[in-house]
């Protein structure tokens, strides 16, 4: 039998071995530490001492505990937080009041409580370019860099991370252009093919190769003359989006705009076993999150911010005139990264949903303990408590939350901002709530107002307001809401878009 006090010390080590870096004895860098999904979420679980978690509910309608969408059941709390109140009650009554205390306030919140912080000092990324072509974008001819951002990881040299991004801008240009970064897939988006002249050096040297490594080639060869082993791509009409419009790639070079493809995952995996790796664990050394450490979210955010580092300074950019875009997941993460960067001067929210544009604590398809549970690594671990049943702290809800999403929008004014959603008919589900991100949309538009832009152009307040007709954009202000007929993309509101934004930006080209 083991005495109680050696059991204590050897439980005492294990806390201390869970809490502390893994330094090698020899001074070596740390070992990262290799979670499963499950293990890094109980680990923050115990961590913040709580037992048991609401199950989120279910996106299967016909489950017995699928999601509510029963409209009378949807605001269970009616406190839904004020942007224009500060924490010990002042009401904020001036541009430079919001600037300069609420806006620190929410910053502070949102970091502490929903998305997590970015630790103080975060390695170093060096920017390099590692290709360069010459292609066309529909009829327009770009130039596009694929760049690479080399994250300094001497702290860990075990994890590194190479930031991915590609940018593409008109080549005829007359001076820099403004650019949409667009969360998704970097890479050139249509690597130039060689010439017919280069097309036939190429197959006469295959053909040779092709001849000494088989001599009697040489008569096939001579049989069939205009036969050639490589040939070129043949043209390809453009996948149209859903509305018969051309890819956003091509409307918005054709519109004389850059765009950014911006890979997410090269800063962070998309995974909760990730969180020890990508930019989260090399800042960690490797060890899991502490509570308020940064989530996928801000992880993503982050390396936008870092993109826009380097764009500030290709003189084929508009410094002053940079966008973020992403739909779904990357909604969220466009809408968090341009509440917190404020050098980014527009965002395109695309069908985000719960930990996006929609409010927290409202009651209608995907929950905050959906995003307690399987989504906890976008997050803070801080955040796990509103989905809390049973804790040391007792239990938490969504009501709780001091925060909610009309503040994080708040946190984009007086800048362009597009809240977008499809229909669920065309399967930009129900469970996104549109109606919840109408009227946070809505409530922040008081923040636009007072920093002397425009909200929605629509009456009432946030319960009141009535949510405008599919298809009928509210494109007047520096706020915009549209919600298209299409489905879980934001594809066909990109002609709007950059209709209102070209409108902003004073540019008629
Ligand atoms: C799920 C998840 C959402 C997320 C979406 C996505 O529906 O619940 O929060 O936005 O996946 O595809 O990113």
């Amino acid at each position: 039998m083991s005495n109680p006090s050696s059991t204590v010390s050897l439980a005492v080590a294990i806390l201390i071995a869970a809490t502390s870096p893994a330094i090698a004895g020899d001074g070596a860098p740390p070992t990262p530490v290799t979670f499963s999904a499950e293990q890094d979420h109980q680990n923050m679980m115990n961590q913040l001492g709580i037992k048991a978690l609401r199950p989120g509910p279910s996106g299967d309608e016909k489950a017995p505990n699928h999601a509510n969408y029963d409209e009378s059941l949807a605001s269970p709390f009616a406190n839904l937080p004020d942007p224009l109140t500060m924490d010990d009650g002042r009401k904020v009554v001036t541009a430079e009041m919001w600037t300069k205390e609420r806006r620190p306030e929410l910053i502070e919140a949102f970091s502490r409580y929903v998305y997590g912080r970015v630790p103080a000092v975060v390695p170093r990324v060096t920017w390099a370019v590692d290709a360069v072509d010459h292609e066309m974008i529909g009829f327009t001819p770009v130039i596009a860099k694929d760049l690479i951002g080399e994250v300094d990881n001497s702290g860990c040299p075990s994890i590194r991370v190479r930031i991915h991004m590609t940018l593409v801008t008109p080549a005829n240009a007359k001076g820099p252009v403004p650019v949409l970064m667009m969360f998704g897939r970097a890479g050139f988006p249509a690597p130039r093919e060689p010439s017919a002249e280069e097309f036939e050096r190429i197959n006469a040297a295959w053909k040779a190769l092709l001849v000494q490594q088989d001599p009697t080639l040489k008569e096939v060869f001579a049989t069939h003359p205009t036969w050639q082993p490589v040939k070129g791509t043949p043209f390809q009409f453009p996948q149209m989006n859903e509305d018969g419009d051309l890819p956003n790639t091509w409307q918005l070079v054709s519109a004389g705009w850059g765009f950014v493809l911006f890979d997410p995952a090269s800063v962070q995996a998309d995974d909760g076993a990730g969180i020890t790796r990508g930019i989260i664990g090399l800042a960690n050394r490797g060890q899991p999150r502490h509570p308020e450490d940064w989530g996928a979210l801000r992880a993503w955010a982050w390396g936008a911010s870092r993109g826009l580092d380097y764009l500030v300074n290709d003189p084929a950019v508009e410094a002053k005139h940079v966008g973020i875009e992403g739909v779904s997941r990357y909604g969220k993460a466009a809408l968090v990264t341009m509440a917190f960067d404020q050098r980014f001067a527009m965002v395109l929210v695309g069908s985000s949903g719960k930990g996006g544009a929609t409010l927290l604590r409202r009651n209608f398809g995907e929950a905050v303990e959906s995003l307690t549970g399987g989504g906890y690594y976008w997050m803070a671990g801080n955040f796990m408590k509103y989905g809390a049943s049973d804790a040391t702290f007792g239990s938490m809800t969504p009501r709780d939350l001091t925060v909610d999403s009309n503040e994080l929008i708040a946190l984009c004014a007086p800048r362009l901002t597009f809240i977008s959603y499809g229909i669920p008919e065309k399967g930009d589900a129900k469970w996104l709530d549109h109606r919840g991100s109408f009227m946070a949309t809505v409530d922040a538009g008081r923040v636009f107002t007072l920093l002397g832009a425009k909200g929605l152009d629509i009456k009432g307040d946030y319960q009141t307001a009535k949510m405008p007709p599919v298809n009928e954009g509210h494109l007047g202000g520096e706020l915009a809401w549209r919600q298209h007929d299409g489905g879980h993309t934001d594809a066909p509101n990109m002609k709007w878009f950059l209709q209102w934004a070209n409108k902003f930006l004073a540019r008629f080209p």
